[in-house]
């Protein structure tokens, strides 16, 4: 037995102990955060993720942003990983070959396929065009060099930041429940599976957000935050035409304001209202016409950059998603304003009938802020009382695989495999978020003469893949058509990264609520019993979804006997999931015995981009009518009743424009709402504002007349003064000839 001074020595000693390893721990990593603007086309540019013909983008409602996070070991700093959230649909095997072309041009072997890892938050509302594969690029009329582009550069642009600004850092960890900005849209399929399951949770959701917190160890100051969570980005439905990160886009919006502003509250300096009457006389005089021309000063993105470059990064990134809406009315018939059928998601039989609600319905954007502000609450919260530090190893193990033919041993020895990808009738009639197909329902196991006909124009499927994909009927027998090029992937990458505790898994689709879980729980059980002590029951698994390929669902087998929408998305068969949950947990085996992986020899993803389809015409030369020059006022501001606008008004200007595809405007603005400050006007809010709209469209009288219409809800915070709105574009004359840059306002306005 210990006498009571050595147990006090050994107290002592502990203390000290653990004094020493927090100092040693204390910027144990280099940390580095990064951000760009990847706002592709905001002109008749299909939408990537409704599929629908008819939802092209026509403007701006808040711009796209690719943020990156890196952490490596200050000890051995090729233990490091790059983690980057694009606001777009999901990842692209092709953006992320290029990418990885570029940075090894750039830096060498520092980031790899390996360590390099791309993810979508899933917006409905940006252009696409950017994947390779047919069947993700029907819509968009084949492949959008110019959205592709937009997203390569933000992409390396972000990550050469987040390198330059690497310095010495700690990262925290938090977790919290986020109420109210998920439902699960197919709870039919959710209840197959076993009950003792779904016993074990509270919800056939999964709630819970994880944040990490990046803290410079000189300054003590946050540089940056990112957070986990899955809800879909569907709040802006697909009527919408304005380019929006929806509601994870816009969470991290809010996310950076807020930092921003109660980091530098001083800075932004509101002006006094001077003698607001008499001002207004001498601004009347001011010419409509005018003012410097675009440059990227006049973008938010550039006030908030600090003098060596750097700023603030806040990211919302996606998770298992596969069954979770952010239309947590539920769904209802457009018809009879009745709920709608469980097992289907119809109305009498009619899928397109059957609209999920979000909580601000019928406005979108009103539903795309509030579920953003339920995250970004949330991630506020987290963020202020984070204190758990991470620490230990950064590790990474990456394989690709050919998940047409996994043979996967179940539990007492059976084996089974996963098959090449197909589509169920499930996919044709869509979800509540976006309604596919009058003709088919979500839970279709057959499918009718006439469509099977149609379906053996394009490719009969054959009789192993029919046997191999049951109780899913094959729809589209996507794994056997190569014609003219494969029409979804073969090889996926899989991937986790390991920051300590942490361990990210990077999915390349979308895992329904229960996939993830039994998908997290076998990765961690592996890493916990393999590790010897180095991972334990404080081992935090995430999922981030959509990332480095996209290969659409993966549900439970159980949910799969159901061919819900997620199910019949399901690409590779009944034992999708358990592919998965086997090669991850390969990866995890690796991990916990510090052993490399065997990558399979020849697999590598194919590069497409010199086959794929390019059928979306380039612009037209822009043309104005007679006497009218770019940027000159169609339709001014019209004064308000009272003379003077509230918050809450939207006062508009619509300009003779151009097509907005000219020039992206990138880390720019197509428009902005300035403030008469003395005798300047100082631009106080741009297109990347929530509150201020910038859309597109062609005049109804020409293919070559583009009209721009500026938007500006005045928000609560405005201070009162005089304003008037400002458009920024560029034109071409001809096909070739080099692009010009305007711009227009509006008179001004008074806003009391
Ligand atoms: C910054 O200003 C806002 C609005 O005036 C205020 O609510 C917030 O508390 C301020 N933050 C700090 C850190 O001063
Ligand atoms: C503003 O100017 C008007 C006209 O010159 C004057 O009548 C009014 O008293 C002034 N108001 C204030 C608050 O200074
Ligand atoms: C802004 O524009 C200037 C001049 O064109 C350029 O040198 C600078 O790199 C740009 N800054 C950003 C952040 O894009
Ligand atoms: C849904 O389908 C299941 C299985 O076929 C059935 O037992 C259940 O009654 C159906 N529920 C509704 C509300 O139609
Ligand atoms: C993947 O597996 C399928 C099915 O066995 C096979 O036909 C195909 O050639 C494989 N692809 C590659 C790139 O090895
Ligand atoms: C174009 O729109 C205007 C205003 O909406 C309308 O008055 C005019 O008739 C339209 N012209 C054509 C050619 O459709």
């Amino acid at each position: 037995m210990m006498s009571r001074k050595s147990y006090r020595d050994s107290h002592f000693l502990l203390l000290l102990a653990a004094l020493a390893i927090i100092g040693v721990i204390n910027g144990e990593y280099l940390i580095g955060v990064g951000s760009y603007d990847m706002t592709g086309p905001a002109a008749e540019v299909n939408m990537m993720g409704y599929a629908s013909m008819e939802q092209n983008s026509a403007g701006v409602h808040f711009r796209l942003r690719a943020r990156t996070f890196i952490v490596a070991d200050q000890n051995d700093q090729r233990a490091r990983f790059a983690f980057v959230n694009l606001d777009a649909g999901m990842a692209s095997q092709l953006v992320t070959v290029k990418v990885l072309e570029r940075l090894r041009s750039r830096y060498g072997t520092l980031y790899t396929k390996e360590n390099l890892a791309i993810s979508g938050i899933h917006t409905h509302a940006g252009p696409g065009g950017y994947l390779q594969y047919l069947l993700y690029h029907v819509t968009s009329l084949g492949f959008v060099q110019q959205s592709f582009d937009a997203l390569v550069n933000a992409i390396e642009q972000s990550v050469g930041q987040a390198h330059k600004n690497l310095k010495p850092g700690s990262v925290f960890i938090n977790t919290g429940d986020v109420e109210n900005a998920g439902i699960n849209r197919s709870p039919s399929a959710y209840l197959l599976n076993p009950a003792e399951e779904r016993a074990r949770y509270p919800a056939n959701v999964d709630k819970e957000m994880t944040l990490l917190k990046f803290v410079d160890s000189a300054s003590g100051k946050s540089i940056g935050a990112f957070s986990w969570y899955a809800t879909h980005g569907t709040s802006m439905s697909r009527d919408n035409k304005l380019i929006s990160g929806d509601n994870k886009g816009a969470a991290a919006r809010f996310f950076e304001d807020w930092f921003t502003s109660t980091e530098a509250n001083s800075s932004r300096s509101v002006p006094t209202p001077s003698n607001i009457s008499k001002l207004i006389k001498k601004v009347r005089s001011i010419k409509a016409t005018g003012g410097k021309p675009c440059d990227n000063s006049t973008s938010r993105s550039f006030k908030a950059r600090k003098s060596d470059g750097s700023q603030f990064v806040g990211a919302f990134c996606q998770s298992n998603v596969g069954d979770i809406s952010p239309n947590v009315l539920g769904a209802f018939c457009t018809d009879s304003g009745k709920p709608c059928d469980f097992n289907h998601s119809s109305c009498h039989g009619d899928v397109t009938l059957c609209k999920g609600r979000g909580p601000g319905y019928p406005d979108d954007t009103l539903s795309t802020k509030i579920i953003g502000e339920r995250q970004f609450n949330k991630a506020v919260d987290l963020f202020m009382s984070a204190t758990k530090e991470l620490t230990g190893k950064v590790d990474y193990r990456h394989v690709y695989q050919n998940f047409s033919e996994i043979e996967v041993e179940l539990s007492g020895k059976t084996k089974v495999r996963t098959c090449p990808a197909a589509l169920g009738p499930g996919f044709a009639a869509g979800t509540t978020d976006g309604p596919g197909m009058f003709g088919f329902q979500q839970g279709d196991t057959e499918i009718n003469e006439l469509w099977k006909k149609v379906r053996d124009l394009l490719k009969e499927p054959s009789q192993f893949q029919v046997e191999c994909q049951k109780p899913k009927a094959v729809l589209l027998s996507s794994g056997e058509m190569f014609e003219p090029y494969a029409w979804t992937p073969e090889i996926l990458p899989i991937q986790i990264l390991r920051l300590g505790k942490l361990i990210i898994l990077s999915v390349p689709g979308e895992l329904t609520t229960m996939a993830g879980r039994r998908l997290r729980e076998a990765v961690k059980e592996t890493l916990v019993s393999n590790g010897g002590g180095e991972f334990d029951d404080e081992t935090h698994v995430v999922i981030a979804g959509l990332t480095n390929t996209y290969s659409q669902y993966v549900a439970t087998f159980e949910e799969y006997e159901q061919q819900r929408y997620e199910a019949a998305s399901t690409l590779y068969g009944p034992h999708t999931l358990s592919a998965y949950i086997q090669e991850f947990n390969h990866l995890a085996l690796a991990m916990a015995k510090g052993r490399g992986v065997l990558q399979p020899a020849d697999l590598s993803p194919p590069d497409l981009s010199s086959k794929v389809l390019r059928l979306l015409a380039d612009p037209f030369p822009d043309s104005l009518p007679g006497g009218k020059k770019f940027g000159d006022i169609k339709q001014d501001v019209s004064e308000p009743k009272g003379g003077s606008f509230k918050k809450g008004n939207r006062p508009s200007a619509t300009f003779w424009s151009a097509n907005a595809r000219n020039d992206l405007l990138t880390e720019g603005t197509f428009a902005a709402v300035e403030m008469l400050q003395g005798q300047r006007w100082i631009p106080v809010y741009d297109d990347d504002d929530f509150c201020l709209y910038f859309k597109w469209k062609l005049d109804n009288s020409s293919l070559y007349t583009s009209l721009a219409t500026i938007e500006w809800e005045v928000p609560e915070e405005a201070s009162s003064g005089v304003y008037r709105l400002r458009h920024f574009g560029s034109s071409k004359k001809a096909q070739h000839s080099p692009i010009e840059y305007f711009t227009g306002a509006s008179s001004a306005f008074t806003v009391s």
